[in-house]
């Protein structure tokens, strides 16, 4: 039996930086960013979005279709927590109206939770191929004003469904993972900004992905000339492509760009979205390549920093372009307002209220649901 991604939606915040406007600022050659990091702009969510908003707004599309019938398991990834008690699935459970019969939990481990939903969602559908399970990876990537990191800032959500006889994409079952307790990136409970080790978190990704990707070529008898494309976590889009350089020793830019390239093209408009960035690029490549993709075998690695990788691999199912959601991907960056770099640090400073009052937030761009406010220490969401 096939289990796999069935369908999958990505959304990101309505308003983005350009980071020639965040270079101009910050007195750096804009081509640091733009060629040596490889970003473009940065996703910024203004005060009443937020992870369960971006969540709730990536899911709503598949609601729409009809794609969460059968979906009898929610599990939401996210390292932007809202709560240390309360799922923010649970937020978007009720924000999508989704049956009482439904398992709700939310999942950490830096940017890899997603990919191990991914892998429990699969043992789920195997055991009642007619049930799915919606998997949404949502964050804010935010580092301190003025840091290394702050160019590596964004904000995304992407939300697909597993099931048996998957649209898109079925997934392998071969997988090589690797963990090791290292401190390259955390965020402390009392802290809204990441905490990063940055070089050093660069050399721990891709001392994960090594030893992934070992370990995975050994269970499956498989090289990297059996897969016609990759998708990296991409923190930045440029650590994707050094990523696969470290792993086709001496490829050409030329090939370099045709087995990653596609995959890349959201993430540098919408900057890093943490757990969701594999799933983005996913998204990118699917959406974007120009080449027919049934039949190919596609390589996925997934880290989240503290650390956890894992290289897995999925093959590209029929008919599988009438199942994606293209126009409306592209049409959301397009349609995106862009920010002063006034604008963009007001944002950033905009901090929600811890006292316990009534608050109504200012109303900006959002999609079908926004953060409305708080109220006895309540997060307060509507429908817009
Ligand atoms: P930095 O140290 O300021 O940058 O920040 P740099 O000096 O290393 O420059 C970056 C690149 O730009 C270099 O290229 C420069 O040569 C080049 P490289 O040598 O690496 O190939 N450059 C230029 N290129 C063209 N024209 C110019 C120019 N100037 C310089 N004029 C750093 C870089 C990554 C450290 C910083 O952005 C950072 O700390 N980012 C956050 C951490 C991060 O993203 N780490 C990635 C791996 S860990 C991960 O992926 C997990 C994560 O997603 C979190 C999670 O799991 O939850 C982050």
């Amino acid at each position: 039996m096939k289990i796999g991604i069935d369908q999958i939606s990505f959304y990101t915040s309505q308003y983005f930086l350009d980071l020639r406007t965040l270079a101009e600022a910050r007195g750096v050659d804009p081509d640091k960013y733009v060629i040596g990091i490889g970003q473009s702009k940065m996703g910024i969510p203004p005060p009443d979005e937020d992870v369960v908003t971006l969540a709730a707004s990536a899911a709503f599309r598949l609601e729409e279709q009809g794609a969460l019938e059968g979906v009898e398991t929610l599990l939401f990834a996210t390292e932007s927590g809202i709560d240390q008690s309360k799922s923010a699935g649970m937020f978007v459970h009720g924000l999508l109206g989704l049956p009482e019969r439904c398992r709700v939990v939310e999942l950490k481990q830096a940017c890899y939770s997603a990919t191990v939903a991914l892998r429990m969602a699969m043992g789920l559908v195997a055991m009642k191929p007619k049930s799915k399970v919606l998997v949404i990876a949502s964050d804010v990537a935010r580092y301190e004003l003025g840091s290394p990191g702050e160019s590596t800032q964004g904000c995304g959500a992407v939300a697909f469904t597993i099931s048996a006889d998957p649209h898109l994409l079925a997934i392998d079952p071969e997988a090589g993972f690797y963990a090791n307790d290292v401190m390259d990136f955390w965020r402390p409970n009392y802290c809204s900004e990441a905490q990063v080790d940055g070089k050093y978190s660069t050399l721990v990704y891709i001392k994960a992905l090594k030893a992934s990707w070992a370990q995975y070529a050994e269970e499956s008898g498989r090289s990297l000339e059996d897969f016609a494309r990759f998708c990296y976590h991409i923190p930045f889009t440029r650590m994707a492509a050094k990523a696969h350089q470290k792993l086709a020793h001496g490829i050409s830019n030329e090939d370099l760009e045709k087995v990653i390239g596609e995959s890349l093209l959201y993430s540098r408009e919408a900057g890093n979205c943490y757990t969701a960035s594999l799933y983005v690029g996913l998204c990118s490549l699917l959406d974007n390549a120009n080449e027919d993709l049934i039949g190919k075998r596609i390589g996925l690695y997934g880290y989240g920093s503290g650390c956890v990788g894992e290289f897995f691999s999925g093959v590209v199912q029929s008919g599988y372009r009438n199942a994606l959601f293209t126009e409306a991907h592209q049409k959301l960056l397009v349609d995106r307002v862009e920010l002063t770099f006034q604008q963009y640090e007001d944002i950033y400073n905009y901090g929600i209220p811890t006292d316990g009052g009534k608050y109504i937030f200012p109303q900006y761009r959002t999609g079908p649901f926004r953060f409305s406010g708080m109220e006895s220490h309540k997060r307060l969401y509507e429908t817009v």
